[in-house]
């Protein structure tokens, strides 16, 4: 049997407490240790009888790990990971890929350089339904794809916002929520030109934004919209339909739908619409529902990438370039939504 790899975490909140929930279920990965400045840390070093570290020096100088997960604030993503690729640890870094693009490019520097791994975390890519959904585009069941829609509402509880860093630049949705919806998105219909937004925080008056109009132009022609809210009650989410993570109940609703002119489906409970006869709004509309279970070990099949990754068997799914993508829609999308205008990628 391969030996299993040595994985740390850095940050065990709430993303960092899931990563060692995967890793305790991977046949791939070992917990190694955690670091971590805070009191609940120590209750978890206890409970999974781990070192924990209260800095990334001290994992680095006491004992080497074969590779990380940081899942500290999106503010501290740069400090922490250069330090790991620096001393050629590859890294499995949450999204975002940093809260800024200039550090992103260095974060990405630093993987080039070192020859070091860099994954980013947008675990939804290690769902089998969306390989399905790219696979069903890609053979064109749905014909030329014309458009999209995709739906992220949902609330959050007021503890979450308890935590400073959500409620300063890059703690909000955009930055928690849609850039995991952009990231799909442009993983199933390529690459985005335009963007256009409205955003605003009328509700919960923070500083950041608690709902967001999106509009997107893809360089094939097709447009998209994105509407999303951290304020609405609703089941209209991929959190909360795709039952990736345990910490949210699912609803049997969707979040997203993808048209094309033989037919459109919408996932993840993937409903396929589609005519038998001629294509008419007059004619009955069929609709096939896939019968495959949900795919509940998406962030387990994330970390057993990883270790693929590590082991140099195969490249990362979504690499920093995939990470930095993704972060400069979000920041079109702020820019739009202060200037009102169109931006241009
Ligand atoms: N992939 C996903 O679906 C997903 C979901 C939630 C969050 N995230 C991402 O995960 C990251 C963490 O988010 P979260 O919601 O878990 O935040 P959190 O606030 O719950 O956890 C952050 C943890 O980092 C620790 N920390 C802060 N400063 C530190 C330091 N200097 N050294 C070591 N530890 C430190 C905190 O004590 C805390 O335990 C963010 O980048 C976020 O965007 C990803």
């Amino acid at each position: 049997m391969v030996k299993k790899i040595n994985i740390s975490i850095v940050g065990t909140g709430l993303m960092g407490f899931q990563h060692i929930k995967a890793i305790k279920k991977s046949k791939k990965a070992n917990l190694h240790s955690i670091v971590d400045i805070s009191n609940n840390a120590k209750n978890i070093s206890k409970k999974y009888n781990i070192p924990l570290y209260s800095n990334v020096s001290d994992l680095l100088n006491l004992k080497k790990t074969d590779a990380v997960i940081v899942a500290t604030p999106n503010q501290l993503h740069e400090k922490h990971t250069l330090s790991f690729l620096k001393n050629k640890i590859p890294v499995l870094l949450e999204k975002p890929i940093s809260d800024n693009i200039q550090s992103a490019k260095k974060i990405i520097a630093a993987a080039n350089k070192n020859k070091t791994p860099l994954l980013i975390g947008y675990h939804r890519r290690h769902n089998s339904i969306v390989s399905k959904v790219k696979n069903i585009i890609n053979k064109g069941k749905l014909g030329k794809i014309v458009s999209a829609n995709v739906l992220c509402w949902l609330y959050k509880h007021k503890t979450y916002y308890k935590e400073k860093w959500r409620v300063s630049k890059g703690g909000g949705p955009l930055g928690i929520n849609l850039v995991h919806d952009i990231d799909m998105i442009c993983y199933l219909l390529g690459s985005i030109k335009y963007v256009q937004a409205f955003t605003s925080n009328k509700t919960r008056k923070f500083k950041v934004e608690d709902t967001a109009a999106v509009s997107l132009i893809f360089t094939s022609g097709v447009l998209c919209s994105i509407n999303l809210s951290d304020t609405i009650v609703a089941p209209w989410s991929y959190e909360l339909t795709a039952g990736e993570n345990p910490v949210y109940p699912i609803t049997d609703q969707s979040a997203y739908m993808i048209g094309g002119t033989k037919g459109s489906i919408q996932f993840p409970n993937l409903k396929f619409w589609f005519y038998k006869k001629e294509r008419s709004w007059w004619n009955k509309l069929f609709v096939n529902k896939n019968k495959n279970k949900k795919d509940n070990n998406t962030l387990v099949n994330q970390i057993d990438h990883f270790a693929d990754v590590v082991r140099k068997k195969v490249k990362p799914k979504v690499n920093g370039n995939d990470g930095l993508n993704s972060l400069k829609i979000f920041a079109a999308i702020t820019k739009s939504a202060k200037t009102g205008k169109k931006v241009r990628i």
